[in-house]
C-alpha cells in the first residue's frame, strides 16, 4: 500500500474502499471481504444508509481499529452547527467506534459554514482525526479555505477519473495543501469506461485490466482513490496495482482522455441544487 500524509500529519492509505450503493443486506459481508483482501480505508456516508453495517464489519474483522482508516460524510440535512455535531456522534455510534479518521461535508450547499465549525471543534477535541469536504469545486474550496476558517480541510473528495481528470481543481487544492480524493474512479462504468480502447491497449502492455490502469494512473497523480465492488475477485484485482509503474508516455495518453466534464452532473447547475433540495424533502 502507498500512503499520503495529510496537511495535519495524518497518514492515509492512498487506495480505499467505498460502499456507495452497497445495500444494507450486503454491506457487512462486502466490507469484511474488502478488509480481508487488504483494504484498510473504508468510505461511507450518512446518506448511504449503511453506517451500521460498516460498523458491524469493523467489530467483527480481525484487524485492530488503529490499523483501519474510517471515513464518513455529513449529509446536507444535518448541516448547521448543532445538527452537524449531533449527527457526527450518531454516525460514530452507528459505526461502533470512538473516533473517526476522517469526516467530510458531503455537498457544498446549505449551511456548510455552521457545519464546518462543528467539524473544527470535533477535530480540536480529537474525536475526528481529520476533516474535509466533498464536491467542493474550486470556488467553494477557496471560499472555505480563505474565509474565517481555522482549520484548512485535509481532503476534498471529488469525482475524478480519466474522462474528468480534475487537473485545474487539483492545482487549486495543492495551493491550499488540500489532498484530492477521487470518487467514481471508474465513472461507475459510464461512457464505456471499462472498454475504452486506449485504456485497454495500455492495459495489454502491462498485463493489467482497465480498472487497474485507472487506479495506477490516479496513484501516480498523487490522487487518493476509492474503488467500490461487491465482488471479491474485483476487490483483489483493484488492490493489485502496486507492482507496476506507468511510463510518462502512458500517463500522458491517459491524461489526453480528459473531457473536463462530469460524467454525472455539475454542481454549478441550479437544476442540480433544486434536485438536492427535493431529495432532502423526500427523505424527511
Ligand atoms: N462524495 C461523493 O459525492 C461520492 C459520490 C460517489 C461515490 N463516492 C465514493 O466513491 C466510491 C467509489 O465510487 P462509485 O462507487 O460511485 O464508482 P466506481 O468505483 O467508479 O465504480 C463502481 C462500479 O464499477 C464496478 N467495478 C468495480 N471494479 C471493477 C472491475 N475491476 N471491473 C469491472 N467493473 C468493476 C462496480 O461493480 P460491482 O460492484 O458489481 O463489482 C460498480 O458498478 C463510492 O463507493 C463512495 O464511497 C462518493
Amino acid at each position: 500500500m502507498e500512503y499520503v500524509t495529510l496537511n495535519n500529519g495524518v497518514k492515509m492509505p492512498k487506495l480505499g474502499f467505498g460502499v456507495y450503493q452497497v445495500s444494507k443486506a450486503e454491506c457487512k459481508r462486502v466490507v469484511l471481504d474488502a478488509i480481508e483482501v487488504g483494504y484498510r480505508s473504508i468510505d461511507t456516508a450518512q446518506a448511504y444508509f449503511n453506517e451500521e453495517e460498516v460498523g458491524e464489519a469493523i467489530l467483527e474483522c480481525s484487524v485492530p481499529r488503529e490499523e483501519l482508516f474510517i471515513t464518513t460524510k455529513v449529509w446536507i440535512d444535518n448541516y448547521g452547527y448543532e445538527k452537524c455535531k449531533k449527527s457526527v456522534f450518531e454516525s460514530i455510534k452507528k459505526l461502533k467506534i470512538d473516533y473517526l479518521d476522517l469526516i467530510l461535508l458531503h455537498q457544498p450547499f446549505a449551511d456548510y459554514y455552521g457545519a464546518y465549525k462543528a467539524l473544527e471543534e470535533l477535530y480540536g477535541e480529537g474525536i475526528v482525526k481529520a476533516i474535509g469536504v466533498s464536491n467542493f469545486y474550486p470556488d467553494r474550496l477557496s471560499d472555505i479555505c480563505l474565509f474565517g476558517r481555522k482549520v484548512i480541510p485535509q481532503i476534498n473528495q471529488v469525482e475524478t477519473n480519466p474522462l474528468n481528470a480534475q487537473v485545474k481543481a487539483q492545482e487549486n487544492m495543492k495551493k491550499y495543501k488540500v489532498q484530492i480524493e477521487a470518487w467514481a474512479p471508474f465513472g461507475e462504468g459510464r461512457n464505456n469506461m471499462f472498454s475504452n480502447q486506449i485504456l485497454k491497449e495500455i492495459g495489454d502492455k502491462y498485463n493489467k485490466s482497465v480498472a487497474q490502469i485507472i487506479l495506477r494512473w490516479l496513484m501516480q497523480r498523487n490522487v487518493v482513490a476509492l474503488a467500490k465492488s461487491v465482488h471479491k475477485e474485483r476487490m483483489k484485482e483493484n488492490f493489485d496495482i502496486f507492482d507496476f509503474t506507468l511510463s510518462d508516455k502512458d500517463m500522458e495518453k491517459i491524461n489526453g482522455l480528459d473531457t473536463n466534464n462530469s460524467l454525472f452532473f455539475s454542481h454549478y447547475d441550479p437544476k442540480m441544487v433544486e434536485w438536492f433540495d427535493e431529495m432532502i424533502e423526500r427523505r424527511r
